[in-house]
């Protein structure tokens, strides 16, 4: 949603030629409370990330009330740290961003809420920004030289999608999991396993121990999708398994189970990857999300783009989790473009990519 007269305004008031862009971005749409000021969109000069795992993890997962109770006690906090940080003070802004889909309504709200306030008092811009154009973008801030059209596979705990990026803010969403998303996986097989939440990371680090061609389990094809992406069926595979071992009184190997599991993941994510990038002609690979730390995904990537003479590019673990720089950088793009949005900016929790 767009405020003709908000835009109108801002842009008398704060805009001025050839200046640098500075973007105070936040970001709540799960359990971190994260804020960042970001410069031109590739110069990142803090970025605060205040993480809820530890009191989720009780739980076995995020609970979505606990979590918008968080991110208001956080909120202000991590807000004040990261301008200092960043040695700014809220005159030298240029606009402030902020995550407004999709996510956990409550999440996303204190987020929004707050950005609304602060643009109103303050009188800066507001650009609300998607949470998955903000993933996509956390490439452009340690990869100076990247620029659109690139292929980038978003992998986090709630999405998983292949998108060809057109150009900044212009995407087509080749293929998308019919199912869980690849971290959902992840986790619902760590928990399992009995390795607790969140299991990707655990996951991850239990495989380096374990033999990932132990045991064969399912890569589900989608008859004419060939870009589509479906994990439950990986999931109930791996829980069949553990359940016939038990039956059996077969003793089960943990590592092997993980590193198997992985298997099974990465070989689909980069199959869909490389047939995209082969199909569409491009030569340029990119890599976000939560899942995108994953070291076998990694690896597979990068090799998979050396044998196949592609660019590869990856933003190291902190901007693939979730974070505001991330959402300072995709926040810079679009209001380059002129996209502002007014104090009617609301948390849309199931908002779709190119949406505004
Ligand atoms: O992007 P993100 O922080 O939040 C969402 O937008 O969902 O992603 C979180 C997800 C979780 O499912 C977590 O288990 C997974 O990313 N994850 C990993 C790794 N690190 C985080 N999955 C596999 N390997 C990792 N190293
Ligand atoms: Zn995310």
């Amino acid at each position: 949603m767009k405020c003709l007269e908000d835009t109108v305004k801002f842009t008398e008031t704060k805009e001025k030629d050839n200046k640098d862009v500075l973007i105070l971005a936040i970001e709540s749409s799960c359990d971190e409370t994260a804020a960042a000021v970001v410069k031109n969109g590739r110069e990142v000069l803090s970025n605060i990330i205040s993480s809820q795992i530890d009191l989720h993890k009780l739980y076995g997962g995020v609970v979505p009330e606990i979590a918008s109770r968080k991110h208001i006690e956080k909120i202000n906090q991590v807000i004040e740290e990261a301008l200092t940080s960043a040695d700014v003070g809220f005159d030298d802004l240029d606009a402030i961003a902020v995550t407004y889909g999709p996510g956990l309504v409550g999440a996303l709200l204190v987020g929004v809420a707050e950005a609304k306030a602060i643009s109103y008092a303050r009188n800066l811009p507001l650009v609300g920004v998607h949470h998955i154009e903000g993933h996509i973008s956390a490439n452009y801030i340690e990869n100076k030289e990247l620029e659109p059209p690139f292929i980038c596979l978003v992998v986090s705990g709630g999405h998983t999608h292949l998108v060809r990026v057109e150009d900044y803010g212009e995407y087509v969403i080749l293929g998308r999991t019919r199912d869980d998303a690849a971290g959902e996986a992840y986790d619902k097989v760590a928990r399992a396993i009995g390795l607790g939440y969140p299991g990707g990371p655990k996951i991850d680090r239990l495989a380096k121990e374990g033999n990932p061609d132990a045991i064969v389990f399912p890569k589900a094809k989608i008859a004419d999708a060939p870009y589509d992406f479906s994990f439950s069926g990986l999931k109930s595979a791996v829980l069949n398994y553990l359940n016939g071992c038990k039956m059996k009184g077969e003793q089960i190997v943990e590592a092997d189970v993980a590193a198997s599991f992985q298997k099974a993941v990465v070989d689909v994510l980069i199959e869909h990857a490389m047939l995209a990038l082969k199909e569409s002609g491009l030569d340029q690979f990119a890599l976000a999300g939560g899942v995108a730390s994953n070291s076998a995904l990694r690896a597979a990537a990068e090799t998979a783009c050396r044998e196949n003479g592609l660019r590869f590019y990856r933003p190291s673990p902190i901007l693939c989790t979730d974070n505001a720089a991330m959402i300072g950088a995709a926040a810079y793009y679009e209001y380059q473009k002129g996209v502002r949005h007014g104090l009617d900016l609301n948390a849309v929790p199931n908002l779709k990519l190119g949406e505004r």
